[in-house]
């Protein structure tokens, strides 16, 4: 496997993610116009998966920087004769991209590319990590809060099919963030942390919902989206709850009414969007760092 692919979150070292977040920032304010120096970089997107964020932000940060960009139709391509997902990535590799990102249904698919020499980017595997999410996330954090020590964040809802949860969760402990969970006790993994959502809303300082993810099986018996949504989400009475300075976040897409309600999803709490926004900054990062080029902040020292 390539040094510079990006599988999980277990992968980076403290220091790593900081100087991504870092990268992701200047990419905002001061290195707007930064492309990668190979102008002929070639990317491919593979998303076996629907998506709309993390495929388009990827796009999008990929031609900032001047890559060549290609995307993937699994539905058109040699997928449908039973080609593999090895052979695919290496007939990739072997027609000359240089990198790839990668949204896979299989958990950990990316040990089975382990001889692929060429960097690959996580877009998101099964019910197992989304690494670029995270990191979005964490950005959208540390503009609000300037740090992630003792910072309390709770995570409500689907948690056992959210690759979103895992990565988080390992990634905020690293940082020295707290980390809850709450939902469904159907939905529970065993080795975190549960607490009362209406207990702890008022305590933490970011309260991140969850999709309910129908996709891998997520299924309440006798359960309408309205009572859902006031036994398990966010509604307007929890919202007032929330501390002033305390903020929502959810990966999106969003079921408006069941996960949050339909009003809270632009609320003056809300960083929703702003993380869709940040999106695009963290995969410049993670693009960047692909084709081994060194955080600005080292460059500069040098
Ligand atoms: N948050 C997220 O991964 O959204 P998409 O499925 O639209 O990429």
């Amino acid at each position: 496997m390539n040094k510079y692919s990006l599988l999980s979150m277990d992968d980076l070292s403290r220091e790593e993610i900081l100087a991504i977040l870092e990268d992701a920032q200047r990419f905002n304010i001061s290195h707007s116009d930064w492309q990668l120096p190979n102008s002929k970089a070639l990317i491919a997107n593979l998303f076996f998966e629907p998506s709309t964020r993390t495929h388009f932000s990827f796009c999008s940060a990929e031609m900032q920087l001047g890559c060549k960009v290609s995307d993937f139709n699994p539905d058109s391509s040699s997928v449908t004769k039973g080609e593999t997902l090895y052979d695919t990535v290496k007939t990739f590799e072997a027609i000359g991209y240089d990198a790839l990102v990668i949204r896979h249904p299989q958990d950990e698919y990316y040990k089975e590319l382990e001889n692929i020499s060429i960097p690959i980017i996580n877009a998101g595997d099964g019910k197992g990590n989304h690494p670029s999410q995270c990191l979005l996330d964490l950005l959208t954090i540390y503009q609000e809060f300037h740090h992630f020590e003792g910072l309390k964040v709770l995570i409500v809802g689907d948690i056992a099919h959210s690759r979103v949860a895992t990565s988080n969760k390992i990634a905020l402990e690293k940082l020295g963030a707290l980390v809850y969970f709450a939902g469904p006790e159907e939905w529970r993994r065993e080795e975190y942390k549960y607490v009362d959502l209406d207990e702890m809303i008022s305590e933490v300082d970011v309260v991140m919902m969850l999709r309910i993810q129908k996709e891998r099986g997520a299924s309440l018996v006798n359960i309408s989206n309205e009572e859902y949504l006031n036994r398990y989400g966010l509604n307007l009475k929890r919202y007032a709850m929330m501390k002033e300075e305390a903020i929502i976040m959810h990966p999106a897409p969003v079921n408006r009414g069941i996960e949050i309600d339909d009003s809270l999803v632009e609320a003056q709490k809300s960083r929703i969007f702003k993380q869709m926004s940040n999106g695009v900054l963290v995969r410049k990062a993670i693009i960047k760092r692909a084709f081994g080029y060194k955080p600005f902040k080292e460059e500069e020292c040098a």
